[in-house]
């Protein structure tokens, strides 16, 4: 196996003074204001916006015009790299997400995962040497500065073993995903069975509301350490 042996980019992080601390909203709720993710999601960014010293950054990603890495991309961002050219337009959206202190995501679930156009923008958050880099025994180690991200989703049906269950890739993915960019604690908010016939999915999105109210309540209260 071969790896790129680099040295990690640190220059994103330091010397940032410790004044807002950032929690980036991204939205990829294709179905806008129909969406019942993003409503459930509501309770976590309504209730952390307008707060004293922190700041809602939201990037909806129905709206970035986001395409796949073509070839002219992968040349592209490998030169910028190996010039360090890190303060490129290009990376704009990656710098925004290494420098962020909580990243808060919100996508449906769709096809035992999440939709792509969220898997085309966390490609463009993997880039080595801005948010991992590796280390002399080819290991990945993160550079981003979240300590934490939270993953909100709802679903039609259930988890679990098909037919009956889906498999959950949408957090077997995130959970590597942030081991791999040093995001230290992952969470998740989840609805389920919202689309099973006899369901009520006004009372399940509720018992999931109060879910989030937990967790925003811890995230206020430990908010000052993260
Ligand atoms: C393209 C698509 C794929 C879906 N795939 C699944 C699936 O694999 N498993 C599941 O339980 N529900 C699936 N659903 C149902 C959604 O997860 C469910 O309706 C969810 O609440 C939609 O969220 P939204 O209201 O935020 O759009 C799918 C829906 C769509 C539109």
């Amino acid at each position: 196996m071969q790896f790129a042996f680099h040295r990690p980019l640190r220059s994103i992080n330091e010397g940032r003074r410790k004044v807002m601390k950032r929690i980036l909203y991204v939205d990829c709720c294709i179905r806008g204001d129909e969406s019942r993710t993003r409503r459930l999601a509501a309770r976590l960014v309504d209730g952390l916006g307008g707060r004293p010293g922190l700041n809602v950054e939201t990037v909806r990603l129905m709206e970035c015009n986001l395409t796949p890495l073509n070839a002219g991309e992968v040349e592209l961002r490998n030169r910028l790299v190996s010039e360090g050219c890190f303060e490129d337009l290009f990376f704009g959206a990656t710098r925004q997400f290494a420098s962020a202190d909580i990243i808060i995501i919100a996508a449906p679930f769709w096809d035992f995962s999440f939709p792509s156009l969220l898997r085309v923008y966390l490609e463009r958050m993997c880039v080595s040497q801005m948010t991992f880099h590796y280390n002399e025994k080819g290991e990945t180690v993160g550079d981003c500065r979240a300590s934490r991200m939270i993953y909100v989703t709802t679903r039609g049906g259930y988890t679990g073993v098909m037919p009956s269950g889906y498999p959950n890739l949408a957090v077997e993915y995130l959970k590597a995903f942030c081991q791999m960019l040093g995001i230290a604690r992952f969470d998740s908010v989840e609805a389920e069975g919202l689309d099973i016939y006899g369901n009520d999915p006004e009372e399940i999105l509720k018992t999931a509301q109060r879910q989030a109210d937990r967790l925003l309540a811890e995230l206020l209260s430990g908010v000052k350490d993260v």
